[in-house]
């Protein structure tokens, strides 16, 4: 059995063989930190090394397992890579592909994600990142799936059901990572690598579930944030990672840091050099260490020192031999190094057909105004704009693998639909050089582009502006402060608007941006964030109609910077707003409302919805609660739609948000169809955790809300007895 081989292969381990299983290193093959050890292949040779990130392809791990079989146990390395959005085969970012509010298809991104993964020497993905964000400035929120707890709960099972399969020992499926754990995405001021402070009941309403999904849909490891919680680091809270997660949780697999995150600890001023923070780490219940080589050269001397049981060091050691066990590793170390294989799962038809249909799904139509879009497939088009034909952005950052070359620019995928179109870049991305060098892109002169792009624009009988940010300007380590349009590319818009031309605003970025200006401007405006390898493809499709857009934000847009962190579910206030009054809560210069609120989207048909009709007026603990709206396509274009349901406790024994996504349900209609949509709502649904932080219900009144957003909606109120 499992147990009784891993039971003796731990006894035949010296201490260090058994240190070595909890070091992962990476290669040069990539970097993705800040520190980079040059003699990793030497550590593999020596067994001072169990795992691999950042290597991939047949020919390369299978040249690093050859080197771990040299080693006196040959206990084989286990290779990880950020599998974030696809491998090869590049899918939406995450927050773009939320927008599909599409189970089913996140579940098969994932899966096409493995496949690709597992064919080309890869055993575990460092996703899914199931991180809360209410705060756009934050880059990684581009890696999340936006600020709501419900719909981050089915994501994330979602996601980990795509990777892991039902069957982790099929060799087309890898482990998963659920991270970072816990609360980064509630970084201070939205800057990356920021501390986090919050409250118990705001952790564990908001902030926890979607990584408790994880842990409950199987996940097979965890990765720690960078960022303390409640004064301790992640990488050092036992609390966190035993009491919470092994103990109240049930999780069985591994926990490795993120990165550095042990040797971290010594500038959050928790410990003052490595070996407290192997101690500290260790004991917390990290397993694995990534890169900081902290436990590698710590563990021993703390053993001796008696500061550390072999006994936990060798149940870390066990999990990690565990998880390559169930790989099938041990059978056959090289059973994911096949190019063959990898030559024929690899970016085959069927997985760029996947994307292209994803990434459809992914675009939100946030302005239409007198039906400009769909366009009409005549007269001259000019695509104007930095991101027009970019092969680089359209992967977005994180693209693992991805090979930009191979990505279809929006200009590409516009010609191949037969349009008389002509590109002219139009500006820069960023009038900031020192950025533009980051980004590693060249900067032309503008006054020349701008010319070029007017000239075509006047030639023209509708311009497509492609602007937004850089796939660079969202990400790990890319925090901004202004979320608007960079004045570079503003500037062109406002001079092509001056044309008096049509214009469609195509955006591609990795964050809700502040639009006001443009909503009041620009008739048009596609959000297409980073799409992936079949982007312009996509985009193509929804701009002409063959695909009528049905995404949904998941994201708030506010209006300014200084709305931030704005977010639909927000709680009571005891002054509420009231224009009138002076006392309430309220800016002296913005509204309250974000510009797209929650759940936004538009389509090229227009759904209207009915009444709202409840079975009950009053319900008892067991019974159920149908709610029913009827929802018609009154346009003229077929078109999917997702009606969204919300829940108001209205009074309860702690302050409970004004309203809480609870369930959705994306149906299609033809043009002049209607649907009765149902509900069941059930005391299940009206859980939270209470005074006492028990998780339960209180009887009383609650109101029920349903409709296209979380803005536009049509209430009921029902009562809940005990
Ligand atoms: O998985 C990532 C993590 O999200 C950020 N730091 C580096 C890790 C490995 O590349």
């Amino acid at each position: 059995t499992r147990q009784t081989f891993l039971r003796s292969l731990l006894q035949k381990m010296t201490l260090e063989e058994k240190i070595g299983q909890l070091n992962l290193l990476t290669s040069d093959m990539d970097v993705t930190g800040p520190f980079m050890k040059e003699n990793y292949k030497q550590d593999i040779l020596s067994g001072a090394c169990g795992a691999i990130f950042n290597a991939y392809t047949p020919q390369y791990t299978r040249m690093l397992q050859d080197m771990a079989l040299k080693t006196r146990l040959k206990i084989p390395l286990l290779f990880g890579y950020d599998v974030i959005h696809g491998h090869k085969t590049i899918f939406p970012i995450p927050l773009g592909e939320a927008c599909t509010w599409d189970l089913g298809q996140m579940e098969r991104s994932a899966r096409i994600a493995a496949e690709e993964a597992s064919a080309d020497g890869l055993h575990w993905t460092y996703s899914p990142m199931v991180d809360i964000a209410r705060d756009p400035r934050w880059g990684r929120v581009a890696e999340g799936v936006g600020e709501d707890t419900w719909l981050g709960v089915q994501i994330a099972k979602a996601k980990v059901r795509g990777y892991q399969g039902t069957d982790l020992s099929a060799p087309n499926t890898v482990l998963a990572c659920v991270k970072h754990f816990a609360l980064y995405g509630a970084i201070e001021a939205g800057r990356d690598y920021n501390t986090v402070d919050m409250s118990r009941r705001q952790m564990y309403q908001f902030y926890l579930p979607p990584y408790k999904a994880a842990v409950d849909a199987g996940v097979a490891t965890v990765m720690t944030s960078f960022n303390e919680i409640d004064g301790i680091p992640a990488t050092g809270n036992k609390w966190l990672l035993t009491d919470l997660l092994r103990k109240e949780w049930g999780f069985k697999g591994f926990v490795v840091t993120d990165y550095t995150s042990i040797n971290e600890m010594i500038n959050h001023g928790i410990v003052k050099d490595e070996y407290e923070a192997g101690e500290l780490a260790l004991k917390a219940g990290v397993d694995m260490d990534m890169q900081g080589s902290v436990y590698a050269t710590q563990l021993k001397k703390l053993v001796a020192d008696k500061k550390i049981s072999i006994q936990t060091i060798d149940q870390a050691v066990y999990r990690v031999l565990e998880a390559k066990y169930k790989l099938g590793l041990f059978k056959d170390p090289y059973r994911y190094s096949d190019s063959v294989k990898a030559k024929e799962v690899i970016m085959s038809p069927e997985k760029l057909k996947a994307a292209r249909e994803i990434s459809q799904r992914s675009i939100v139509l946030l302005k239409n105004e007198g039906g400009l879009l769909p366009i009409k497939a005549q007269g001259n088009v000019a695509l104007i704009g930095p991101l027009g034909d970019s092969q680089r952005d359209m992967i977005g950052n994180w693209s693992a693998a991805g090979d930009f070359k191979k990505a279809v620019t929006l200009l590409q995928g516009l010609k191949a639909k037969n349009i008389n179109v002509t590109y002219a870049q139009g500006a820069n991305v960023t009038d900031d050089s020192v950025l533009l060098a980051k980004l590693n892109i060249p900067g032309g002169n503008a006054a020349a582009m701008e010319k070029e792009a007017l000239d075509l624009a006047q030639r023209s009988d509708l311009v497509i502006l492609a602007l937004g940010e850089s796939q660079g300007m969202s990400g790990e380590a890319a925090s901004r402060s202004d979320i608007g349009i960079p004045a570079s590319q503003k500037r062109l818009m406002e001079a092509v608007l001056r044309t008096g031309k049509p214009v469609v605003l195509v955006l591609m970025n990795g964050r809700p941006l502040t639009l006001e200006w443009e909503d009041k401007h620009v008739p048009a405006i596609l959000e297409t964030w980073f799409l992936g390898t079949e982007a312009g493809n996509a985009i193509a499709d929804v701009l002409l109609g063959e695909y009528n857009p049905s995404g949904k934000l998941t994201m708030s847009f506010p209006r300014n910077t200084g709305q931030i962190p704005i977010y639909y579910n927000h709680k009571h206030t005891g002054r509420p707003l009231d224009p009138n009054n002076k006392y309430t809560s309220k800016y002296l210069d913005v509204s309250n409302e974000p510009l797209y609120p929650f759940g936004y989207g538009l389509s090229y048909t227009t759904f209207t919805y009915g009444d709202i009709r409840v079975s009950k007026k009053t319900i008892r603990p067991a019974e159920k609660l149908q709610v029913t709206i009827t929802v018609t396509n009154e346009g003229n274009f077929d078109g999917e739609e997702v009606v969204q349901l919300y829940l108001r406790d209205v009074t309860a024994s702690v302050n409970r948000p004004m309203k809480e996504l609870k369930g959705f349900q994306k149906i299609f209609l033809k043009k002049g169809a209607k649907q009765d949509v149902t509900f069941t709502i059930s005391t299940e649904d009206l859980k939270f955790y209470d005074r006492n932080m028990q998780y339960t219900w209180e009887p009383g009144e609650f109101r029920v809300q349903v409709g296209p957003n979380s803005r536009d909606v049509k209430e009921a109120a029902f009562i809940v007895t005990k």
